[in-house]
């Protein structure tokens, strides 16, 4: 085989003789609420400061949904134009998943009221709950349905309005979250090779690191859960900040093994938007080049499920993304949870 004629990448779902199908992505779409809170707001409601913020996170503002918008308003949004940039219309869609720990409630899903609001009749609808791994599990969803011929069109969104279940009290964690979406259409394109593979794992022995205590069947709502604060989100920083730069390291490197690339070959990296600190990080372990980074975190702060779908439109709108590069997603979050998916553009 001349060099010109060598397969310029593995793709590992060859193996499985898929003749020719592929799960490709083929629209993207995001959506943000149009109000900003500032570190400068953040400093007249809790004891910190712009310069703590920005030095320990990277994040300069986030978006706050209003008081009648909520996650699935954020969602079909951003799914609205995901579906008109694949050139799709809602009766289309096989299938919704809705990647988010914030649902509108806790039942029916908000799959079932994005598919409502966007008259995505024909589809079926779930929720998937993995954190801020929350989109690559749902990307992961859609190509086992895709590849095993059960549908052809699948829309993936990661949505939150974490605002929701931050405590505007607690100056360690209020300074790090936002709300906003990010959807992705999936569907099979002939020839193509698109999601070539995606790694995702769990531990749950660290559920405790990151939680939301109220709201379950372990801690239903009650006067005394209010007054204790159990319906808002907890997190030991430290503990979390060191397990994210070691699971997204193996996570991405799982990813790059199984597709037999080199890093280098990655035209551009979107970390889950959490904290620069932890996205340096895990770029020196992989041996990456800092211009191969795309980062949004200082505009929206991490908006959990909704960050790397986000970004990836983000990024592409931006133009640093064409069809044919090799991308990288890596993400992590509470369960614990983590993953990572290397898409041929
Ligand atoms: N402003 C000013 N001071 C603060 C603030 C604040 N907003 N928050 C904490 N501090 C103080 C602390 O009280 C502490 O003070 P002390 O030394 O007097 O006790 C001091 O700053 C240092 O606190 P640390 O916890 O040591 O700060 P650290 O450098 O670890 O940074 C941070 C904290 C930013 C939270 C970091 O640990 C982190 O990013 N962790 C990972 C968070 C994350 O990514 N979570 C999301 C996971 S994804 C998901 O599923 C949602």
């Amino acid at each position: 085989m001349s060099p010109a004629a060598t397969p310029k990448f593995k793709n590992p779902r060859a193996k499985y003789n898929f003749q020719g199908r592929s799960c490709s992505i083929t629209g993207v779409g995001s959506y943000v609420p149009a109000k900003v809170l500032t570190n400068t707001d953040l400093e007249k409601m809790v004891d910190t400061s712009d310069e703590w913020i920005t030095t320990r996170t990277g994040i300069k503002e986030r978006r706050l949904a209003a008081q009648n918008e909520f996650t699935s308003d954020l969602a079909a949004q951003a799914a609205g134009r995901a579906l008109q940039q694949a050139g799709l219309t809602a009766q289309q869609l096989d299938l919704i998943v809705v990647a988010t720990i914030t649902p509108d409630m806790p039942f029916p899903s908000t799959a079932c009221l994005v598919q409502d609001k966007l008259g995505a009749h024909r589809a079926a609808a779930f929720d998937v709950q993995a954190a801020c791994s929350g989109f690559i599990y749902g990307l992961e969803i859609a190509q086992q349905f895709i590849m095993s011929r059960t549908y052809d069109t699948v829309l993936v969104i990661g949505a939150e309005k974490l605002s929701s279940i931050v405590d505007w009290e607690d100056r360690n964690t209020c300074v790090l979250f936002g709300d906003g979406a990010g959807a992705a259409v999936l569907q099979n394109r002939p020839n193509a090779h698109g999601l070539l593979t995606a790694v995702m794992g769990a531990d749950g022995q660290k559920a405790d690191l990151l939680f939301m205590p109220g709201g379950g069947s372990r801690c239903p709502a009650s006067a005394e859960s209010v007054a204790s604060r159990l319906h808002f989100l907890r997190m030991e920083g430290k503990e979390t900040f060191k397990n994210a730069v070691q699971a997204m390291q193996t996570a991405a490197e799982e990813a790059l093994r199984r597709c037999e690339i080199d890093i280098s070959r990655i035209k551009c990296i979107i970390p889950h938007q959490a904290n620069r600190r932890i996205i340096d990080a895990v770029v020196e372990r992989l041996g990456a080049r800092p211009e191969q980074l795309f980062v949004n975190l200082h505009r929206y702060g991490n908006t959990s499920a909704a960050s790397v779908a986000i970004a990836l439109d983000e990024a592409v709108a931006s133009g640093r993304i064409h069809r044919g590069d090799l991308i990288l997603l890596v993400v992590f979050g509470a369960g614990l949870t983590w993953g990572a998916a290397v898409i041929e553009w």
